[in-house]
């Protein structure tokens, strides 16, 4: 077996038989399906999230690339599509030639990354196709004297690293950064739970492909039995955590095979696999997450139509 075929077979393994509740890992929503499913789920008009970041940027890029005086090399985790990217690439390349290092596991991904933002004069794109911090340690030993490096973490893709796990990334990307770096950190903030529910179980039924498409994948790509008839897409608040959680839930007593990974799995009627965590912050959360990560909170945006905030985190 291919070594990711076999580090998917693991982690679906680990995952299921895992005592308690069933999870697998929300990265594995993002196949090429899943990752179309989101670029839908984006555009609908109960999803605001992605369009609230979106309307930040554009509308402050020049104010947040003012904070970071001098020579900046650019660094994105998740490369993204480009459009957000866009708005801060044109901010820096209008003061000097500027490097800009998408760092991003899918190298489709960063070829269209590289395709959306080629036309911007004075922009050199250097994609890392790499784990984030693999990518950003690269970077870092790129850098040349004097320059400091600006670190893009947009879309609350934060949100979707459970607690503590956030805080101990953020540490991590604090660890390999150097004094006056800095890290511009997109949140969702907390709304109320209908919102919420509506954002994350939309009436089109987007958010339950984007979901079942995991099983489709497991099926496919392990030779797995599971009967999409036979599982439904659950979103839910979670409000000890204060996060919204999408789960996959069996609709009856039933057991699943997974040959690749060597798996026969009984699911009771009703039980569910966690799938995805999508944590709501609270103002005091974000002050919280830059001091205990060894940041500085230097400003912060916020969009009132859809609650949610870029913080513009400095290296203290
Ligand atoms: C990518 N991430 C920030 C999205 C979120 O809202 O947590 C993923 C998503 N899951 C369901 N809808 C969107």
């Amino acid at each position: 077996m291919a070594r990711a075929a076999g580090e998917f077979a693991t982690d679906i393994r680990n995952g299921l038989t895992k005592p308690g509740q069933k999870e697998l890992p929300s990265k594995y929503l993002y196949d090429t399906i899943g990752s179309k499913l989101f670029e839908v789920i984006a555009e609908l008009p109960e999803y605001g999230l992605t369009r609230a970041d979106e309307r930040l940027i554009r509308g402050h890029a020049g104010e947040i690339v003012e904070r970071i005086a001098g020579d900046v090399v650019l660094c994105e985790l998740g490369s993204g599509s480009g459009t957000k990217t866009r708005w801060i690439l044109e901010a820096l390349s209008r003061r000097r030639h500027t490097y800009y290092f998408p760092i991003e596991i899918s190298s489709a991904a960063l070829a269209v990354c590289r395709r959306e933002l080629a036309d911007i004069d004075s922009v050199g794109i250097v994609g890392l196709e790499r784990e984030y911090l693999d990518g950003l340690l690269e970077v870092a030993a790129r850098r040349r004297d004097g320059q400091r490096i600006l670190v893009l973490f947009l879309g609350s893709t934060i949100g979707n690293f459970s607690h503590p796990a956030d805080i101990n990334f953020l540490r991590n990307v604090r660890m390999i950064l150097k004094t006056g770096d800095a890290l511009l950190l997109g949140t969702d903030l907390e709304k109320s739970v209908p919102q919420l529910i509506q954002a994350y179980d939309d009436p089109l039924g987007v958010t339950a492909a984007f979901n079942l498409n995991l099983l489709v994948r497991i099926n496919r790509e392990l030779d797995a039995d599971f009967d999409l008839d036979q599982f439904r897409h659950l979103a839910r608040f979670n409000s000890d955590t204060g996060s919204v959680e999408m789960h996959l839930q069996s609709l009856r007593k039933q057991s699943v095979t997974i040959h690749a990974a060597d798996l026969q799995i009984a699911f009771e009627d009703g039980e569910t696999i966690w799938t995805e965590n999508s944590h709501k912050y609270s103002h005091d959360e974000i002050a919280r997450l830059a001091e205990v990560a060894g940041f500085r909170c230097e400003a912060q945006w916020i969009d009132h139509e859809w609650p949610f905030t870029e913080s513009l985190f400095v290296v203290k």
